[in-house]
């Protein structure tokens, strides 16, 4: 047998029939606690703070679907994040992509730069900036390609380049390509970060995180922060996650097709400005795109110019919700500066791009041509 491709791995990778019942579908395990076998034995789980058969599964699959040694599956996105930074001591100092999803801005900038850990914000795609930004102390480089919501892609391959001649790992968050887009491990990254919440899980009806990394020291780093902190992603959770897995692909397929032709169309609309959508070529780093990711997905961002535009755009839209999240089967719009990047200050925002004009997409796996109807009629209310 040749070894499996994605689509079959996303079936079956950790989902194995059940050794116990042989039932089809990974059980849920909840239990907090397992009977141990004796003093000091147990028949391999003995607290679900430190390891549940249920989140084994799914941290098991996204390992597999990612190509790494590991995985390691936390409460939201954000506590994947954070237990990205919490082994870090006083003095280390971590380079991130200047334009990261709001959240991770806010966990960096309230909360680890109190630490004593240095926080340094770069613009990855200027790779001199880099390198120059790199020192004796740094200990991670974390990049989000493409960034929320600008659709601004990171060249991982070169960066990891220029990281490890340094000796610094580094971490990818893939959440808006998901495994069947990019393949981060693949192009040379240590870690991958994915907010299960969004594509993996797919339905908008869990919070997840989860970590992959690629070494024993990266597994036991971050299991003893599951363990330790207990930022761990729930047995019903993980169950959820591997459910969603089970379809990703196809639910992939129909979000790329549908998000290009909304990316098109718009492209045609003079009231829409700064268009963000790497499939088309237009976008400054088409190219990267194209030779980074195995399709351009379904997150776009436009500008409209003026926050009571946005507005009217938001509160005139029928099939797209006005919400935050994205990734989910329902195609979102949301307004940027007060949802996801809420945390930062005015000056902050501009200094991104983050414009009180700027609406972010995530186009859902409806019929594409009612998707387009709902936003030639809202655009006409702007
Ligand atoms: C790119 C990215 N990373 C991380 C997160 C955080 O994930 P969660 O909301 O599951 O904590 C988000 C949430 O929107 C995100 O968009």
């Amino acid at each position: 047998m040749p070894d499996p491709k994605f689509a079959t791995l996303a079936v079956h990778a950790g989902q194995e029939p059940d050794p116990l019942t042989g039932a089809v579908n990974v059980p849920v395990y909840l239990s907090s606690t397992f009977e141990l076998t004796g003093i000091g034995t147990d028949k391999g789980w003995d607290y679900s703070r430190a390891g549940n058969p249920t989140r084994d599964r799914v941290e098991l699959a996204l390992t597999k679907l990612e190509g790494g040694y590991s995985g390691h599956a936390f409460a939201s996105g954000m506590a994947a994040i954070y237990a990205l930074v919490a082994t870090l001591h006083a003095g280390d100092h971590v380079l991130c992509s200047h334009n990261v999803y709001g959240g991770t801005a806010r966990l960096f900038n309230l909360i680890v730069r109190h630490y004593g850990i240095e926080i340094q914000y770069v613009d990855m795609s200027n790779l001199d900036a880099l390198a120059a930004a790199i020192r004796p102390n740094t200990k991670l480089v974390h990049v989000e390609t493409p960034t929320n919501p600008l659709m601004v892609l990171t060249d991982i391959a070169a960066v990891c380049e220029i990281a490890h001649a340094r000796g610094v790992e580094v971490s990818v968050d893939n959440t808006f390509m998901s495994p069947v887009l990019q393949s981060p491990i693949a192009l040379g990254s240590d870690i991958v970060m994915h907010s299960t919440t969004k594509f993996l899980n797919g339905h908008s009806d869990g919070l997840g995180g989860v970590l992959v990394g690629t070494t024993p020291e990266h597994k036991e780093r971050f299991w003893l922060v599951q363990k330790a902190a207990g930022g761990i992603m729930s047995p019903f959770e993980a169950f959820l996650v591997l459910r969603g897995i089970r379809t990703l692909p196809l639910r992939m397929k129909q979000h790329e097709e549908n998000g290009r032709a909304v990316a098109e169309f718009l492209s045609t609309q003079p009231k829409i400005k700064r268009l963000s959508y790497p499939g088309l070529k237009s976008h400054p780093q088409y190219e990267l795109a194209c030779r980074q990711q195995r399709g351009f997905g379904s997150m776009l961002s436009f500008d409209l110019g003026k926050r009571e535009a946005a507005g009217r755009f938001l509160a005139a839209i029928k099939v797209f919700l006005n919400a935050e999240s994205l990734g989910g089967v329902e195609s979102l719009a949301s307004h940027s500066a007060t949802t996801t990047h809420a945390s930062l200050s005015d000056a902050e925002r501009e200094a991104i791009g983050i414009t009180e004009g700027l609406v972010r997409l995530s186009v859902g796996i409806e019929d594409k041509d009612d998707l387009i109807a709902d936003l030639e009629q809202a655009l006409a209310a702007v």
